[in-house]
């Protein structure tokens, strides 16, 4: 449906390439798993289950098992990708079973296409990445092919997915802040719809509305039916790819194009998430962490010794997860001269309370 128009044969489109890796999918999915399970010795349910979904973490005490919603961390095999991972894993079982969490089970979605070192450490599914090319060197555009693949093979136990990334922390246990059938998201001030109006128009035709029905979001943080997301995933994908392939499309959006073909394909199905602006803060700009559930550490927090913020400057003190391209941060960060908002604060004492506490921070994976 959303192809009309361009027709234009002779050419081999990502379009096309998507098609026939879709068509071999089953077959190539139960290659990589029998791989990963011949390679690392793990039962193929490490490989394919839906994840984590009891033992040993219970679920919030009290919490109504319908409301559950299972944590979906969409991730890559690089080593920033991967002690990002840990951390964010290691926050998840210290909130998962405190009083107010509808958290339920954890699965990362690794769209690297082969298992990695943490198979053992954190519940995982395999998924391909898209095929060569299709991505042009933008590697978020797998989100939404890891999302797809992972709603079909995966038996998810919840009724809910909250979609996550790596760079969140879980501050506080996370109830469920979605609502039936309105999800909800974390608005962002740099996703504007209604600015974009002109090349929103590309990908969501008049008859669906005013380009305000698109909401100013990305996919995560998300907490949605999965239902739902069965639906959206795949033109989710769809759009990422065409918005990707329009030059002035990729142009205008740059580094959030997928965030827009989120908030797009949500709204072709006519779904509304309510706009959560207390589901994370993003240190340095948001200075508690008193009234949120994640903290996203994107930003880099440089300060100087008195505490005044240098950004994009580097500071006499930083946290800044780019300086940990090449290998983790250590053990016992210093933490942030007095001054410094709580929320640096408050990150840099989670950094290090996970990698305190979680065996083999330091060896190699
Ligand atoms: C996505 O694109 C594929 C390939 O053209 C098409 O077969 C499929 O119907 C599209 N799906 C959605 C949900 O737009
Ligand atoms: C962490 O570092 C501080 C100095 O920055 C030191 O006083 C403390 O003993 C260290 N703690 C551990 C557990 O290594």
């Amino acid at each position: 449906m959303m192809l009309t128009g361009r027709k234009n044969a002779g050419k081999a489109s990502p379009y096309l390439l998507i098609l026939i890796s879709v068509g071999c999918f089953f077959a190539t999915y139960n290659f990589l798993t029998m791989v990963g399970h011949s390679r690392n010795g793990d039962g193929p349910r490490k490989l394919l289950g839906g994840g984590d979904q009891g033992g040993a973490v219970s679920s919030g005490s009290g919490s109504d098992p319908s409301k559950r919603f299972h944590v979906a961390l969409t991730a890559t095999d690089a080593l920033y990708s991967q002690w990002q991972s840990r951390i964010m894993y290691y926050w998840y079982k210290q909130m998962r079973g405190r009083p107010g969490s509808d958290m339920g089970g954890f699965t990362r979605i690794l769209h690297s296409g082969k298992p990695d070192g943490l198979m053992d450490e954190i519940p995982t599914l395999v998924v391909d990445p898209l095929p060569e090319g299709a991505d042009r060197g933008y590697i978020v555009l797998n989100r939404p092919w890891a999302f797809v693949q992972w709603l079909r093979k995966a038996n998810i136990k919840e009724d809910y997915i909250l979609m996550a990334e790596p760079d969140h922390i879980f501050v506080k246990p996370l109830p469920n802040l979605a609502h039936g059938e309105e999800p909800a998201a974390f608005p962002f001030f740099y996703i504007k719809p209604t600015d974009n109006e002109k090349i929103l128009r590309k990908f969501f035709p008049e008859e669906k509305g005013p380009v305000s029905n698109i909401d100013p979001i990305g996919n995560s943080p998300v907490i949605i039916q999965k239902a739902q997301l069965e639906k959206i995933a795949p033109s989710w994908m769809n759009v990422s790819l065409q918005m990707k392939e329009d030059a002035e499309t990729d142009k205008a959006f740059g580094w959030v194009l997928e965030m827009y073909a989120y908030a797009v394909a949500s709204a072709l199905h006519g779904v509304h998430h309510s706009l959560r602006k207390d589901f994370m803060i993003q240190p340095p700009w948001d200075a508690k962490s008193d009234n949120t559930f994640i903290i996203h550490y994107t930003y880099g927090c440089d300060y100087s010794l008195k505490g005044e913020l240098t950004y994009g400057k580097i500071g006499e003190w930083r946290f800044d997860k780019r300086s940990y391209l090449r290998s983790p941060p250590p053990r016992n960060l210093s933490l942030p001269p007095p001054g410094v908002p709580e929320s640096v604060a408050t990150l840099v004492k989670m950094v290090n309370g996970a990698t305190a506490n979680i065996v083999g921070w330091d060896d190699e994976i």
